[in-house]
């Protein structure tokens, strides 16, 4: 992974949804600088637990507007929530325990995930709202 920063192109056009998208891209980022800055572990978990409490808590108001929306896709829109919260547990409790070091493909894999998920049901959701706000 290189530097991971916003890109107008993962715009879902909602204030509501792109602002926490910012934040959590940056999150990935601040990962992978500490990584690549040979931090220490302990620096790396800190960053690690803020990725998680706000992945936690930004996928928790999507939920919300989900639910606020009447969304029919959240089902399948929430397993790809969750499959990367434990995911990143997963890494968090590796992490803790001192038994793994985060490699450049873990780093990929949480970049590569979020930019699939911004891109692709984030922006169905995104599109759902337009069609709703539109009246069509
Ligand atoms: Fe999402």
């Amino acid at each position: 992974m290189t530097h991971f920063q916003w890109n107008d192109a993962y715009s879902d056009g909602f204030k509501l949804i792109d602002e926490p998208h910012k934040i959590l891209i940056s999150l990935i980022n601040d990962l992978y600088e500490a990584q690549s800055r040979g931090m220490l572990q302990s620096t790396i978990a800190d960053t690690l637990d803020k990725l998680a409490d706000y992945t936690v808590y930004h996928f928790s108001s999507e939920k919300g507007l989900f639910a606020e929306y009447e969304y029919p896709n959240a089902a399948e829109h929430l397993l790809e929530h969750d499959y990367f919260v434990d995911k990143v547990k997963a890494l968090q409790l590796e992490l803790s325990k001192g038994s793994i070091v985060l490699s450049l493909k873990t780093m990929d894999f949480l970049k590569d995930w979020t930019i699939t998920h911004i891109l692709g049901s984030d922006q169905e959701f995104g599109e759902f709202v337009r069609q709703r706000e539109l009246g069509t």
